[in-house]
């Protein structure tokens, strides 16, 4: 069962790289556009973390308020990025959203224990 959990903890560190890393690359290079593996890497979060929040084994507790925040902001990121997906070009403000609602998702995983 642990190796399952790991698998996905894995899965879901792969997730959080393919977003990240697609939308600044995108920003930086520019046109300020959706691109496939942004929406790949949301999808992916929201299926990992998901299935990461089953009760596994654990060495330590998880906080299931802790869960529904990173729900409701992975759930808000897949929204953002699923709708837009076909706009030439989207407003920076939305694009830079969907970049710091990622680092606040991921600081949410690390720093609430
Ligand atoms: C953009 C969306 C997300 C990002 C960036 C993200 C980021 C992370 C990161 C960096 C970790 C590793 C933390 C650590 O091991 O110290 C983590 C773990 C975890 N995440 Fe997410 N996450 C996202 C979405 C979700 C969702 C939607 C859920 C489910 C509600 C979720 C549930 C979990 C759980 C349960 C763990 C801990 C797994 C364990 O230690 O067994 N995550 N997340």
């Amino acid at each position: 069962m642990d190796t399952l959990r790991l698998i996905l903890l894995y899965a879901h560190l792969v997730g959080f790289a393919v977003l990240l890393g697609a939308a600044v690359a995108q920003y930086v290079v520019k046109p300020v556009r959706i691109n496939a593996p942004m929406i790949w890497g949301a999808g992916a979060q929201l299926v990992t973390g998901v299935a990461l929040s089953a009760p596994f084994p654990r060495p330590y507790e998880l906080d299931p308020a802790k869960l529904v925040v990173k729900f409701v902001l992975a759930l808000a990121i897949f929204v953002m990025v699923f709708f837009s997906r076909k706009r030439d070009v989207v407003s920076s403000g939305h694009f830079l959203a969907i970049i710091g609602l990622t680092l606040v998702n991921a600081a949410v995983a690390v720093f609430w224990r």
